[in-house]
């Protein structure tokens, strides 16, 4: 099983947007799921999944291995695409975590009563916490969304700072550019330059586009129905670095 963790330290970037079409995308080969860590349940939406389908199951009761995350998973509409959807509670997941032995090892254990997904895509919520610990030492790769301005190099900064910071069991980081908005100057000279000069981002952009926002009215991934549009293009060409990455 290979976990791809959706990371950012800042909040508004691209996460779930990038998070829910990855997923879409590795689906097509390989079975797969999404897991929202966020209690804001914005990729749970988006996967179309209804409230009656929510998950029952508190994050106490996952935390403390009462219940199998393996037993709260939720089919989509796509075949090879399941999810578990968030859960109010999730609000309360740093202070479960706090209250394991090994908090950061925790996502991990969890995550081992899965066994039958080959691609598990976590789309998580932003800041830096236990549990953005426990999420860095679960993943195989980190995607981080990064906005062109001056400010993205420091989101993306943090990011290799706290995977440095590990002792093991480092992820690979893929970011990407995100949101882009090639009329301004900043955004176009951020996008060009930052492929090159960061080993930690590769040449994909997805840009600003209303129909990025329109996955939140259509509730389903920007390839079910704009198969042919740049940013459709762009998170396909961002789901290749990633599954190299993966060795996939
Ligand atoms: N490329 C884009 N072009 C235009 N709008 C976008 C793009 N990507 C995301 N958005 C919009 O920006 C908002 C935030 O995006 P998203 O939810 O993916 O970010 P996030 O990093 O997950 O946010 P949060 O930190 O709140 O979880 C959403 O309304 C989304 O539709
Ligand atoms: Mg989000």
């Amino acid at each position: 099983m290979k976990v791809v963790a959706v990371y950012s330290v800042k909040g508004g970037v691209g996460k779930t947007s990038a998070a829910v079409n990855l997923a879409w995308h590795a689906s097509q080969k390989h079975r797969t799921l999404l897991w929202d860590l966020d209690p804001q349940g914005g990729a749970t939406f988006l996967l179309g999944v209804k409230p009656k389908q929510k998950a029952k199951a508190d994050v106490h009761a996952l935390v403390k291995g009462k219940t199998d995350l393996a037993d709260v998973v939720r089919s989509t509409e796509d075949k090879k695409l399941d999810v578990i959807p968030a859960h109010d509670s999730y609000s309360a997941l740093d202070v479960e975590l706090d209250g394991t032995k090994r908090p950061e090892r925790q996502l991990d254990k969890m995550l081992a009563s899965l066994s039958k997904h080959e691609v598990v895509v976590l789309d998580c919520p932003p800041g830096m916490s236990l549990l953005s610990e426990a999420i860095l030492r679960a993943a195989d790769v980190v995607v981080v969304p990064l906005v062109p301005s001056p400010l993205a190099m420091r989101s993306l900064d943090q990011v290799t700072d706290m995977v440095t910071d590990m002792k093991k069991g480092r992820p690979k980081i893929v970011g990407f550019l995100s949101m882009v908005d090639r009329r301004k100057t900043i955004h176009r000279d951020v996008a060009d330059r930052l492929p090159q000069e960061s080993k930690h981002v590769i040449d994909v952009a997805v840009p600003a586009s209303s129909m990025v926002e329109k996955m939140g009215v259509e509730r389903a991934p920007i390839s079910t129905f704009a198969p042919r549009s740049v940013p459709a293009k762009a998170y396909g060409e961002l789901w290749k670095g990633v599954r190299s990455a993966l060795s996939l």
